[in-house]
């Protein structure tokens, strides 16, 4: 059964190397809706209808700027972090489908040019979906999975070490083209969490990790961008997933940075709040570090929550 559903019509969309296809079932006349993959090896499964703005989602600069930082090394630890849990997590999800010949699908959703999710896939999931509403990250993502032979279509069903398959969406998190429990798991890195989408696609004691900036994230550099600074409130979205999800675990990863004045705008450019900080403050904290390194601290918290046997 595919995983997949048309973002027009619901009906069962069926992955191919050149154009997917739904089958029109559930259109009123039966119509199936193509859509054609993109050369980089990515598929847009965002209709117009579904887009509030032109260009939704992170902007190429921006993507551009997460791509050299995160490259860098500079959030190493908590990309560590995310895949430790995911593969103790994927491991004992896996101890208990043995008998079922059920497959590991996880989706990685805001999942931008994918730093974090080329990483994932190495964690022992069958499939990944990586979905980001934002075309240019999307492109990137699509580009380096294809460059590591990691496409749906640059797999074969013969080879004898199967590897986890990448599928690169264009698509919106409120209107995920997946089909309803089809997911084992949903991974959220500083991007959009729906409590109801993310409950409905995913499957029985479906886990859900998000990863947050927690409390005194970038505080020096937000303290030299703004007059007041405004606490991150880091697990107030625990609230409205309750009905849904139990939190199972949480864990915390700081590390210290020392950044040059190119590393600094781009984490500047990556990061929203700061983009949106004062221009005569921006150039003065750049100036300041033409001179010396500029030293700060990043705070991520991690949650891990699981799915309600009720839902
Ligand atoms: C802060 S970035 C995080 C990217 C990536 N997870 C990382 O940490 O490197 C947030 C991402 O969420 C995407 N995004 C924003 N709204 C979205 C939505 N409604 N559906 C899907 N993606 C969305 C943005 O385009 C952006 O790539």
């Amino acid at each position: 059964m595919s995983l997949f559903i048309c973002p027009l019509c619901q009906s069962p969309l069926q992955p191919a190397a050149d154009t997917w296809r739904c089958d029109g079932s559930l259109h009123p006349k039966q119509t199936a809706h193509p859509f054609d993959v993109a050369r980089q090896g990515y598929v847009n499964l965002l209709p117009v209808q579904q887009k509030k703005s032109k260009a939704p989602g992170d902007s190429q600069q921006s993507i551009e700027a997460r791509k050299r930082f995160l490259q860098a090394g500079h959030y190493q630890p908590l990309n560590d972090l995310i895949c430790q849990k995911m593969t103790m997590l994927l491991t004992a999800k896996k101890a208990k489908l043995n008998q079922k010949d059920q497959s590991i699908n996880w989706l990685d959703i805001g999942c931008g040019e994918g730093y974090y999710t080329q990483a994932m896939a190495q964690t022992g999931m069958d499939t990944l979906i990586a979905a980001d509403i934002s075309k240019p990250a999307v492109v990137e993502l699509a580009k380096s999975s294809k460059a590591l032979g990691r496409l749906w279509y640059q797999q074969y069903k013969d080879s004898a070490t199967k590897a986890t398959t990448i599928y690169p969406l264009v698509t919106s998190a409120a209107n995920l083209p997946l089909r309803a429990h089809s997911m084992t798991g949903i991974s959220s890195i500083f991007s959009p969490i729906l409590p109801e989408a993310f409950n409905a696609v995913l499957g029985d004691e479906g886990y859900l990790l998000i990863a947050k900036p927690d409390r005194r994230h970038l505080a020096t550099m937000r303290e030299a961008l703004f007059d007041s600074v405004r606490e991150h409130d880091s697990d107030k979205f625990l609230d409205e997933l309750a009905p849904y999800f139990q939190l199972l675990e949480t864990h915390y990863v700081s590390t210290h940075l020392s950044l040059s004045a190119e590393e600094l705008a781009d984490l500047m450019t990556m990061t929203p709040y700061a983009y949106r900080a004062r221009s005569d403050k921006r150039q003065a904290l750049l100036a300041e570090v033409a001179i010396k390194p500029f030293e700060t601290e990043a705070n991520f918290v991690i949650y891990i929550l699981q799915k309600t046997a009720a839902q």
